[in-house]
C-alpha cells in the first residue's frame, strides 16, 4: 500500500520504486513475514568452509557402515539406493574395489568421486545436504557418509575410518584431471578479418 502511495506523489521511476520497496521490505519484514532468524546453531551449521588440506575438519569420525544407514534415511529418497539411480542420480560411478577413471563426461559430473580432493565431499555435503535441511548434519554423520560414498565408489576400503586425518588422504581418481581452463573474461579482441 505504502509503495503505491509513494509513486503516486513523489512520481519516481521504476528502478527508484523497486529500490524503495526492497527497503521497505526489509524494515517491516515482520509484517510481510519474509525470512526467520536464523539460530544460532544453524549459523553453526553453514559457518565452516574446508579446503583442499582439510585443516578446517571438526574431530568426528565415521565408517561406510554407518554411513549406509545415514544414506537409506536422508539421501536415498533423491540419491537412489547406494547413491545410484534416483531422481538425483550419479553419486556413485565406480564401485566397490574399482573406482571409476574416467574419462569424466559432462553427463557423469555429478558424482562424488570426481572431486579432486576428498575433502570436497566434506565441505560440499555439511553445508548443502540433504538439500531438504542443509547443514543438518553432524560431523561424525558426515564423515560415515563420506566413507560410505567413497567405498560405494571404489576409493576406500569399507573398513577404512574417516576423520580429519585421514579424510585428507585419500587418493581421488581424478585428482590430475582438472586442467587451469582459459580466462574467459575479459574476452580477447579478436582482430576483423581486414585488419
Ligand atoms: C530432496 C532431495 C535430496 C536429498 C534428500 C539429498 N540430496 Fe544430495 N543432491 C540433491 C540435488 C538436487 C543435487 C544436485 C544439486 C546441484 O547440482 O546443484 C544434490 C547433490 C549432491 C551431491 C553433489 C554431487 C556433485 O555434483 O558433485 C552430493 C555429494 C550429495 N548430494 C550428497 C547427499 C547426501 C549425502 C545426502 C543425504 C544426507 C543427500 N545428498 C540428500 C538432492 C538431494
Amino acid at each position: 500500500m505504502g509503495v503505491y502511495t509513494m509513486r503516486c506523489s513523489l512520481n519516481m521511476s521504476a528502478p527508484v520504486i523497486m529500490l524503495a520497496a526492497a527497503a521497505m521490505g526489509l524494515a517491516q519484514s515482520p509484517t510481510f513475514k519474509v525470512g526467520t532468524p536464523l539460530s544460532p546453531d544453524e549459523i553453526r551449521g553453514f559457518d565452516m568452509m574446508v579446503g583442499p588440506e582439510g585443516k578446517e575438519l571438526p574431530p568426528g569420525s565415521g565408517t561406510a557402515k554407518e554411513g549406509a544407514e545415514i544414506f537409506a534415511k536422508q539421501c536415498a529418497v533423491c540419491h537412489g539406493k547406494n547413491g545410484s539411480g534416483g531422481p538425483a542420480n550419479r553419486l556413485v560411478l565406480g564401485s566397490p574395489g574399482n573406482p571409476h577413471r574416467g574419462p569424466w563426461k559432462d553427463t557423469e559430473k555429478s558424482a562424488t568421486s570426481y572431486y579432486p580432493y576428498p575433502t570436497i565431499a566434506w565441505d560440499y555435503i555439511q553445508r548443502a545436504m540433504p538439500a531438504t535441511k542443509p547443514g543438518s548434519l553432524t560431523p561424525t554423520e558426515v564423515y560415515s557418509l563420506v566413507a560410505f560414498l567413497f567405498y560405494q565408489n571404489g576409493i576406500i576400503q569399507e573398513t577404512d575410518v574417516m576423520d580429519a586425518k585421514s579424510l585428507p588422504k585419500v587418493q581421488m581418481p581424478n585428482r590430475d584431471g582438472f586442467v587451469p581452463g582459459k580466462p574467459v573474461w575479459p574476452p580477447v579482441p579478436k582482430k576483423p578479418s581486414w585488419y
